[in-house]
């Protein structure tokens, strides 16, 4: 019988982070659990930077972004010899379930951890959206949303001032962030890490919008496209004579108020985990698929290889020109 739990928050921050700490915790509180929130994520598990959550701990963090347990990328934690001190740490500290709530090395984390004997449950949270086994990730709502934000000004000024406005968003080597919000502010463009970037067929297209009179036109780049801002900007100068202005939206992506989306999803998890660690589960990795949460084992989540959904861009191809 589980009596202690612990949850951490670990890599990049996710807005719906504090969602999900809440809902696991109050679950767990409401099931006669002693709740431990261990601050910055894997390098305060080897720092011992335990926090004790109560009811209050976690009042009016719902529609926060960011994580009131903080977060960090810890490269102390991926030596073995770290891996097996955290290991140590938990077991100690008869911690009988650890929650993980972090992207895709977290929750490679919480299954090194797992192989050690400790009981452990994941939680996808990354704005990237790059775990393949799960249909969306806490974060990844909002950041499109902050993102269509940012789109819908360039759009004004773009217009205004008859220019292509080239955006880039966040997304490491995924480009799911890229496409969702091209198809959602309705851009010119759209350079992904998955597809080789067709520079040339974008400067016709920005030349036959010209022609017929249209002014404006946004190009959305995800960070892993192989193509820099800057040279993106030289082309399409070159090619098509236009003014070229271009944004990195950066870390804004990775804060503000989670959407309805985010913050019931993530409400949803928090609570799954918890009644998975109360069933006596280990190694799983929480999800959602057709609307319905899910849980694989780690190994067979984390092996699954992200794939550009083609269909939706066949979409955005359909509805740019
Ligand atoms: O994984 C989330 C993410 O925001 C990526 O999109 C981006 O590449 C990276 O983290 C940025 O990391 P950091 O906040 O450490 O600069």
């Amino acid at each position: 019988m589980i009596k202690k739990i612990a949850l951490l928050t670990s890599g990049g921050d996710a807005p719906g982070m504090n969602a999900a700490i809440r809902a696991v915790v109050k679950t767990a509180l409401k099931n006669d659990l002693e709740v431990i929130g261990i601050r910055r994520g894997y390098e305060g598990l080897l720092d011992q930077d335990f926090i004790e959550m109560k009811r209050g701990s976690v009042s009016d963090i719902l529609q926060r972004g960011g994580t009131m347990l903080l977060t960090a990328r810890s490269e102390r934690f991926k030596t073995p010899q770290g891996l097996a001190e955290g290991a140590e740490i938990l077991r100690k500290d008869r911690i009988g379930g650890l929650v993980v709530i972090g992207g895709n090395g977290s929750l490679c984390g919480a299954q090194k951890l797992n192989e050690l004997g400790i009981t452990t449950i994941g939680l996808p949270a990354t704005i990237d959206n790059d775990l393949a086994y799960t249909e969306a990730s806490i974060g990844f709502d909002t950041a499109i949303n902050t993102a269509l934000y940012a789109l819908g000004n360039l759009r004004d000024t773009s217009y205004s001032h008859g220019r292509v406005n080239v955006v880039q968003v966040m997304g490491r080597h995924c480009g799911d962030i890229a496409l969702h919000a091209a198809i959602g502010c309705g851009a010119e463009g759209v350079f992904l890490p998955e597809r080789e970037p067709d520079i040339m067929g974008l400067c016709n297209i920005i030349n036959k919008r010209r022609d017929l009179g249209c002014l404006l036109n946004i190009v959305v780049v995800a960070e892993g496209c192989p193509l820099s801002l800057e040279e993106i900007k030289a082309v399409l100068t070159k090619q098509t004579g236009a003014e070229v202005r271009t944004t990195v939206l950066g870390h804004i992506q990775r804060g503000g108020s989670p959407t309805s989306y985010d913050r019931l999803f993530a409400s949803r998890l928090g609570a799954y985990a918890v009644d998975l660690l109360l069933k006596g589960a280990s190694g799983r990795a929480c999800g959602i698929k057709y609307g319905r949460l899910v849980d694989f084992s780690f190994e067979d989540a984390l092996a699954i290889k992200k794939n550009l959904d083609e269909s939706l861009y066949e979409l955005f191809e359909l509805l740019s020109k």
